[in-house]
This record gives C-alpha cells, sequence and structure tokens, in this order.
C-alpha cells in the first residue's frame, strides 16, 4: 500500500514544569536518553516511516532546538581534524534525518493551538503529528500501521494504547464505534474524551502522543473552545471531524513505548534503552542485575 504522508508535525513548546530546575535553561526534548535527545528520536521514528518534512512547533526561548537540529561546522572540523568519524557521524544524524521546519508558539496555549500552527505547512495535506514524550521501540512498527489505515480509511488515524483504568485520566480517551470491535488492533471511533475521570470514563483506550491528521483539522480547530486545563485541546476538535462524520479510526499498539514525559517514567526509559545501548548495554544490564540482587 502506499505511504500517503510525507509530513509531520512535533510540538516542541511546553515549559518542561515537571522537570525543573534542569528546565530552567535546557528544553525537555533534547533530555537525552544515554547520549540522544528523545526529540532526535521521535524525528527518526517519523523519517523511518516515510516523512521527509518536519515542522517543529517550538515556544520562544527554544533556540537550542533549532541549534541542535541545524549543522555546526566549528565542531565538524575540529572532530574531521580529529579523525573521529563516529562523532562526526552522530552530530550529523539530526539534520540528516528529514528537511527540519521551524515554527514558533509565543504562549503554550494547548496541543490543539500547536496543530492549528501547521496549517500552512500542510498546504492541504493529511499530516502526522508525533508528540516527543511518547517514544515507540524501533522494533515495533505504530506510526507506518497508522499511515496504511489512513491510505485505506482517510480521516482520522489514532495511536491508543489500552491502559489500566486509574491511568486513563491522563490521556484522551476514545469511545468505539457501536458494532466495532473494541479488541480488534484496528477501531472505528465515534466519539472522544480529554482526561476523563477513571470513573466516567467510557474505555480504556488512550491516545498515545500518534495521530495522522486530515486537513479538515485546522477548520475543526478554529472552532474549538478552550477545554481541558483551559488549553485548546486536538482530541475536542477530533470529536468535532468524528461527529461531523469524518472516518476516525485508532491503531491499537500492542508493541514497547516508553513514556518520557513524567520523571519516574523517563527514569525507566532511560534505564530500559540503556539496556540495549550498542556500547553500553550489556554492561550496563549486568551491572544493574547486580545493584538490584546486592542493594537492600
Ligand atoms: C496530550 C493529549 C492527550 C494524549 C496525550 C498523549 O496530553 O492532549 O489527548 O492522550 O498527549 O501523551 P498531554 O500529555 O500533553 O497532557
Amino acid at each position: 500500500m502506499p505511504r500517503q504522508v510525507s509530513k509531520a508535525l512535533i510540538p516542541a513548546a511546553g515549559r518542561g514544569t515537571r522537570f525543573l530546575p534542569f528546565t530552567k535553561a535546557v528544553p525537555k526534548e533534547l533530555a537525552p536518553i544515554v547520549t540522544t535527545p528523545a526529540l532526535e528520536f521521535v524525528v527518526a521514528e517519523a523519517a523511518d516511516n516515510g516523512v521527509t518534512d518536519v515542522l517543529l512547533v517550538l515556544g520562544p526561548d527554544k533556540e537550542s532546538i533549532a541549534d541542535y537540529f541545524s549543522r555546526n561546522e566549528d565542531l565538524e572540523a575540529a572532530l574531521s581534524a580529529k579523525g573521529d568519524e563516529e562523532a562526526l557521524a552522530s552530530i550529523r544524524r539530526a539534520e540528516q534525518l528529514a528537511a527540519i521546519h521551524q515554527t514558533v508558539q509565543k504562549e503554550p496555549r494547548g496541543l490543539g493551538d500547536a496543530v492549528a500552527h501547521g496549517e500552512e505547512f500542510a498546504a492541504g495535506e493529511a499530516i502526522a503529528v508525533l508528540l516527543p514524550d511518547d517514544l515507540i521501540d524501533d522494533r515495533d512498527s505504530l506510526l507506518g500501521a497508522m499511515i496504511d489505515v489512513h491510505a485505506e480509511h482517510g480521516g482520522v488515524v489514532l495511536g491508543l494504547l489500552d491502559v489500566p483504568r486509574e491511568d486513563i485520566r491522563r490521556y484522551g480517551c476514545v469511545v468505539p464505534a457501536a458494532g466495532s470491535d473494541p479488541s480488534a488492533s484496528v477501531v472505528a471511533i465515534s466519539d472522544l474524551v480529554e482526561k476523563p475521570d477513571p470513573d466516567e470514563a467510557p474505555s480504556t483506550l488512550a491516545i498515545i502522543g500518534r495521530y495522522v491528521l486530515p486537513p479538515e483539522i485546522f477548520d475543526a480547530l478554529r472552532e474549538t473552545t478552550p477545554g481541558s486545563g483551559a488549553e485548546i485541546q486536538v482530541t475536542d476538535a477530533i470529536n468535532r471531524l468524528a461527529h461531523d462524520g469524518v472516518p476516525v479510526h485508532g491503531v491499537v499498539f500492542a508493541g514497547r513505548r516508553y513514556d518520557t514525559g513524567a520523571r519516574l517514567d523517563y527514569v525507566k526509559a532511560v534505564v530500559q534503552l540503556a539496556g540495549r545501548h550498542p556500547e553500553i548495554g550489556s554492561e550496563f544490564t549486568s551491572w544493574l542485575r547486580d545493584y538490584v540482587t546486592t542493594t537492600p
């Protein structure tokens, strides 16, 4: 099936308050997983799935992200002079993954507002949206499956995860359409609700940070008033599209996902990914086993 989505938008404009004090000076999206920023993994995931152009929606103080995705000619010259080809390749990788575009979201007014910044970039095409707090293991596929579902049905496609009921309050939650099998790997969706109370949540299917959005999303966002957290929610705009008859499907992910959005989850993600790092992975894993078994 042909891949139809060549553009992706990645919001990177949050204040990173859960990670203060380091986010006072360094954007959360550059927090390293061993040596590579979480954001680079997400751009690589988009590129691996056929995306050629990425729009980063940045906050006003995030020049360092723009720098990270630009060439650093002084450093390249210094590494070249030393003959350090490995380091040279590592610093060039980020800007070679895709054509990187940037725009600034002046105030953090919500994910929906960040996505609205992509209208000109989308230029009438469907776009992928990837939230950099969510990392998908590169041995598993989610975005590729979502792009295939989009090619078949059009409309909106969401990455979903079945979460424990008490966790649904942290996510957008979807309602499988009447007659659709909620345990299937691709579900049709009739309604969405942002961060419901677990007692009232209509399902335990959570939106994880992957979306394929059709161009109609921009009109829907314009008509969306601030919702949960007084922010413009992309979930509310997608709900509006669903009610207007635009097909909305979800791909239920069964693979490995790392959440870097909260402190404990971030540390877990670093440990998991350090364990499979090509250089330090096996030494780290055997140290960790030893540490866990010998530390009271
Ligand atoms: C955002 C979305 C939410 C989604 C979540 C995935 O929430 O609003 O619908 O489930 O990302 O990570 P945030 O985590 O920005 O509060």
